[in-house]
């Protein structure tokens, strides 16, 4: 399969999924409190998509078995939910979260603190989001792929975070994972050139340290290395002849990117 221009339909359908996940990720994210087990934020998250008539995209998914990924501190991406994980104040959590609505997938991810959050942690959420905004600098039909990943890269690079590399962005669309894989770094290829109704998840996952990170005995978590803390900032965006379409922001979201 190639990289799919998607149809004025399937766009509507998109934007539908990525609007009710921006809610999804609103609502949970509202809902952590210190003390909730990983495997609560992850009924609470499933109860919250299926209110919507929407199915989750990573259940079961490769054999994924929850709803949501939930990666806390050193965790970087696919953490699994459990029981006997609770999360505490100080605590960085992110949230991975993927909908899907008349067949069609959104994807989206964000970090949070509980309560007070150290500065250094509060600084990594921050360039984590901020990489992935340098990059929609560069979204746009005409660019190459690489101009992306180069931006978002260099930046997170540029304030001290270590990029990881053995994790990738997607396209999206019918499917959970499409082509291209988009890398939060810059290669010497400049890849696939953008067009207009490319549908990306574009998602940095940044480190406070090194760039390394290992699998757990669970095949899915993954850590950071040197076990620094990571966060990870993830939205499912349309690229058009100017700024990208992001279809996973809240309206208030969208308020504070222009500010
Ligand atoms: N946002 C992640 C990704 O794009 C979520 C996939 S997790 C899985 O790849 F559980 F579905 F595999
Ligand atoms: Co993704």
């Amino acid at each position: 399969m190639s990289v799919t221009i998607k149809s004025a339909q399937e766009l509507e359908y998109m934007r539908e999924a990525g609007r009710i996940l921006a809610e999804v990720h609103q609502t949970l994210g509202d809902s952590l409190t210190e003390g909730m087990s990983t495997l609560e934020i992850d009924r609470l998250g499933e109860e919250i998509i299926r209110s919507y008539g929407c199915e989750p995209s990573f259940l079961n998914y490769m054999g994924y078995p929850a709803s949501v990924c939930v990666s806390v501190n050193d965790e970087v991406v696919h953490g699994i939910p459990r029981a006997d994980k609770i999360v505490r104040g100080g605590d960085i959590v992110s949230l991975d979260i993927g909908v899907i609505y008349k067949g069609y997938h959104s994807d989206a991810a964000r970090t949070h603190g509980i309560g007070e959050i150290s500065q250094e942690a509060k600084r990594l959420i921050e360039v984590t989001r901020e990489s992935f905004f340098q990059g929609m600098e560069y979204a746009t039909a005409g660019r190459h792929l690489n101009d992306i990943s180069g931006a978002i890269g260099d930046y997170a690079t540029s304030q001290g975070c270590g990029v990881v590399r053995d994790l990738v962005g997607h396209g999206i669309g019918s499917h959970l994972h499409e082509e291209p894989e988009i890398p939060n770094f810059r290669k010497f290829r400049r890849g696939i050139k953008l067009q207009a109704g490319m549908t990306l998840a574009v998602e940095p996952m940044i480190n406070a340290g090194g760039a390394s990170v290992v699998w757990m005995d669970d095949e899915w978590t993954v850590v950071t290395a040197d076990h620094s803390l990571s966060a990870h900032y993830e939205n499912t965006i349309v690229i058009t002849n100017g700024r990208p379409e992001i279809l996973t922001l809240t309206p208030s979201e969208k308020k504070n990117m222009i500010e």
